[in-house]
């Protein structure tokens, strides 16, 4: 697509990625991929092309990791002085800021998120985790132990521990949030001295390669590496490597699934951040219009493309209908269309396949007896340009045992299930495989507490919902992931821990005894 067809004056690095065939960046520079295979970027507003993408395969993801493990183990990156390498990692933040216009257009056109959404929210969150983690570059700190061992008598140790990167990363991400997913891993994987090879999602390549024009001389050759491809190509190769010490994937419980057992054969650590199914609780004693709100923007915001969706809505019995009835005045508002104009609230959905998948899912809930309250299908009034637009919907009527309650939709598309009292609303919350999220509305502080304490999710918003910040720790219970991203614990999560051991004064003991 030529940015003279678009309808809007976009920034002129956008013009000038539009049309390219688009590289892989290997070893700090870009390069054709061995498959000599491309995949449209597409805008999925319009379902018209923008740009080409190397497909990179299982050779690319080779030399990837071999530059990788070359720039780790000849000491790059990690011999960097600490503080050389936070000023490094915060610069990376302040130039995405320079970039925003760019970084945040490039996102609406390819994901089809709103514009204005993207540069009030992925860029700034993404710079700022950089400058978050640049930070904890300088404090990755091990601890001094005062030993002291039974079987040596006599013998006195100092012994400490250090914490050293794992070595070689494979991070795979997914197309909802794709420059802050690249984020979120990158940064603190740079901060704790690791090496990384990132592949990207197929449906969404763009900003990332605009990131890597942007950042990419300012580390060393071999330290970042990003490869686009397909997930069963590139993707699998990655997570099949020999030569990686760690996975990180966002994404699909089964492809999350997939990856494990890849990471379970190599004996090396996995952290996952797979979906979710949230419940969003409503009593009747919350600030009713707060709730409302938190509703719309759990289920609405990001066209319902994320993975802590508040995507069942339990509203209390004795305020249902009222609260109903608020909740479909205030979703009617919605300005559904182009995601490049600065009102759009909801954008279409991402990929074709996704799209499907909504479509199949407000078919199930109707045969399963839901009742239809607010959309239900294709959206195709003005600003739906594309085929790829779904009406926010609502179903009321739903019990929690239904598939519209207990599996994931990915779309801009609410589940109400009513309940009766606190242990009801407990009951229903926690019956799901996921554990993502979840909200609690309620003005009774002895019942937050409660209530926050035995939902099984890894996060829980009081009178709130769907505020993430890279400070605090982010992840699922059950089936909704493993491990930490974020916070301190992300930091962690690119760590190993070594423990010294330094005689200062020997013993004469058995020595038969020691191990
Ligand atoms: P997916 O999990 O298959 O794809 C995510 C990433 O994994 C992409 O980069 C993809 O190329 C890669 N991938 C796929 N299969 C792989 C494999 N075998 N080995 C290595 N990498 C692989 O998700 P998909 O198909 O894009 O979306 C399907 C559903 O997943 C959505 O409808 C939604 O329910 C869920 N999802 C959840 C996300 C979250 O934030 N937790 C993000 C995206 C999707
Ligand atoms: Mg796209």
């Amino acid at each position: 697509m030529d940015a003279s067809i678009l309808n809007y004056t976009v920034n002129d690095n956008v013009a000038s990625f539009l049309n390219k065939t688009q590289k892989l960046y290997i070893g700090g520079k870009w390069v054709d991929t061995n498959s000599s295979k491309t995949f449209d970027v597409e805008d999925p507003a319009t379902g018209e092309k923008l740009a080409s993408c190397a497909a990179g395969n299982s050779k690319d993801i080779d030399l990837a990791v071999k530059a990788a493990r070359e720039a780790f183990d000849s000491g790059k990156w990690t011999s960097v002085p600490a503080n050389e390498k936070g000023k490094i990692i915060w610069k990376i933040g302040d130039l995405i800021d320079q970039h925003t216009e760019e970084l945040a257009q490039l996102e609406s056109l390819d994901n089809g998120k709103p514009v204005a959404v993207a540069g009030a929210a992925d860029v700034p969150l993404s710079s700022d985790i950089f400058r978050y983690m640049a930070g904890w570059a300088t404090k990755i700190e091990g601890e001094t132990i005062p030993i002291s061992v039974p079987y040596t008598p006599g013998a006195q140790y100092h012994s400490y521990t250090l914490r050293e990167p794992v070595g070689v990363v494979g991070q795979i991400i997914p197309w909802n949030f794709p420059l802050l997913m690249a984020a979120w891993k990158i940064a603190p994987a740079l901060a704790a001295g690791n090496c990384i090879v990132l592949k990207p999602a197929e449906q969404t390549p763009a900003s990332i390669l605009v990131l890597m024009e942007v950042i990419g001389d300012l580390l060393p050759p071999g330290v970042l590496n990003v490869v686009n491809g397909y997930g069963a190509e590139a993707g699998q190769a990655l997570a099949t490597s020999k030569r990686i010490a760690k996975i990180a994937f966002t994404g699909s419980d089964l492809s999350g699934q997939k990856i494990y057992e890849q990471g379970a054969k190599k004996l090396i650590p996995v952290t996952l951040e797979l979906g979710g199914k949230s419940p969003n609780i409503v009593f009747d004693d919350a600030d009713k219009e707060a709730a409302v709100m938190g509703a719309i923007s759990g289920i609405f915001a990001a066209t319902g493309q994320t993975c802590i969706a508040g995507s069942r809505l339990l509203v209390q019995k004795s305020i249902h209908d009222e609260f109903v009835a608020r909740l479909i005045e205030v979703a009617k508002t919605a300005k559904i269309g182009d995601p490049m104009s600065l009102d759009t609230h909801v954008g279409p959905v991402t990929t074709p396949p996704q799209f499907k998948k909504v479509m199949d899912y407000l078919d199930i809930a109707k045969a399963e007896g839901a009742n239809c309250v607010l959309g239900g299908g294709e959206y195709t009034g003005e600003g739906a340009k594309g085929s790829q637009f779904v009406e926010p919907t609502i179903f009321t009527g739903v019990s929690n045992d239904m598939r519209i309650a207990q599996e994931e939709v990915f779309g801009p598309v609410l589940s109400v299930i009513p309940f009766e009292d606190e242990a009801d609303a407990l009951r229903i919350g926690n019956d799901i495989n996921f554990g993502l999220a979840a909200g609690v509305w309620t003005s009774d502080m002895g019942r937050a507490i409660r209530m926050s304490e035995r939902l099984r999710a890894g996060t829980v918003w009081v009178n709130t919902y769907r505020v993430v910040s890279y400070m605090t720790p982010f992840g699922g219970y059950k089936r909704s992931g493993l491990g930490r991203e974020n916070g301190q614990q992300a930091i962690m999560a690119y760590l190993q821990q070594k423990s010294v051991w330094i005689a200062t004064e020997t013993s004469a003991a058995n020595p038969f005894v020691m191990k």
